[in-house]
């Protein structure tokens, strides 16, 4: 009997992504380095993590505060993303970051990057880079471990210490998710950047006014800007376009987001229910690159 997707696993195929990223990590409980050790990685103190069977290891340190996206969630947002909608996000990203850390050493780090679709694309278009997509739902790291041969995927909190060592990443991504910029900062190589991708004001705004629930913040540049304020912007661009959506990619765009939260099975459904089929609806995002401007208090 098929459980969940966990069975498709490879139990005893190491993952080779995780041995390539292990020397950047670092132990939550005491930030020391982490080596492999069989089917865990350890510190020289003892503390020992072990690889789930679906290839991710959970580094989330002390007591669990965020558990990230549900089961539902991530597997609405699975459905959306490999219908292709987000795909000139992706390359917009994929472009931006390599593009911006040709002459950076590191990894490309994904911060609360779900499913690693995202960090999937990023690393087909840097050929010779790691990544490691960083999140705190169990659900998405199943997938995330899986997402790509150069992807790692392990648990951990962004709002709190990151257990990677300082000056690893050439890239942080920051999609669509939560970030601890001071984290962020400190675990960027020196040259490395952020490349932050986000809803502009009319993002899905027709599914927004249709099914209710959670709008997008006006103040984002504001707040965006004022986060990143020890940063130099050095690029962005906008992906903007119309989408025509049928019932259950509609359905799944909702369920994906922060109105999922909000809004009860029922009451989806039904909202769902009374929208045309298709409904026509814009995407619009922003993608920014950012470097830490030197010199600046870290
Ligand atoms: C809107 S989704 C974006 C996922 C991915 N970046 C993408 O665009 O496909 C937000 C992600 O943040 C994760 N998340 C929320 N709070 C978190 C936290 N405190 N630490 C780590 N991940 C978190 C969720 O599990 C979810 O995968
Ligand atoms: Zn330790």
């Amino acid at each position: 009997m098929r459980r969940d997707d966990s069975d498709m696993a490879h139990p005893h195929s190491p993952p080779s992504a995780l041995d390539a990223v292990a020397p950047r990590l670092c132990c939550p409980a005491c930030d020391d380095a982490l080596h492999r050790d069989g089917p865990s990685l350890v510190c020289a103190a003892g503390h020992t993590f072990d690889v789930a069977r679906q290839g991710y290891v959970n580094l989330i340190g002390g007591r669990r505060r965020h558990r990230g996206d549900d089961s539902r969630m991530v597997a609405a947002r699975e459905r959306f993303l490999a219908a292709g909608h987000f795909r000139p996000v992706s390359r917009a990203l994929a472009e931006l970051a390599a593009e911006h850390t040709r002459s950076v050493d590191g990894v490309v780090v994904d911060l609360a990057g779900g499913t690693g679709h995202h960090l999937s694309a990023v690393l087909d278009a840097c050929p010779r880079r790691f990544g490691l997509c960083i999140d705190a739902s169990a659900p998405a790291l199943r997938r995330a471990a899986r997402a790509h041969p150069r992807a790692a995927a392990v648990g951990a909190d962004v709002w709190a210490r990151l257990p990677l060592r300082d000056a690893t990443a050439c890239a942080v991504l920051s999609v669509f998710g939560p970030r601890g910029i001071a984290e962020v900062e400190r675990v960027l190589a020196p040259d490395g950047v952020v490349v932050v991708a986000g809803p502009c004001p009319d993002h899905l705004q027709e599914l927004g006014r249709l099914v209710g629930g959670v709008g997008i913040d006006p103040r984002r540049p504001e707040r965006l800007a004022a986060s990143l304020r020890r940063f130099e912007r050095l690029a962005e661009r906008v992906v903007r376009g119309r989408i025509a959506l049928g019932r259950e990619e509609a359905h799944a765009a909702v369920a994906m987001g922060p109105s999922a939260r909000h809004l009860s099975e029922d009451q989806l459904a039904r909202a769902i229910a009374r929208l045309p089929e298709p409904v026509e609806v814009t995407v619009s995002v922003e993608v920014s690159v950012h470097r830490p401007v030197t010199g600046g208090a870290r």
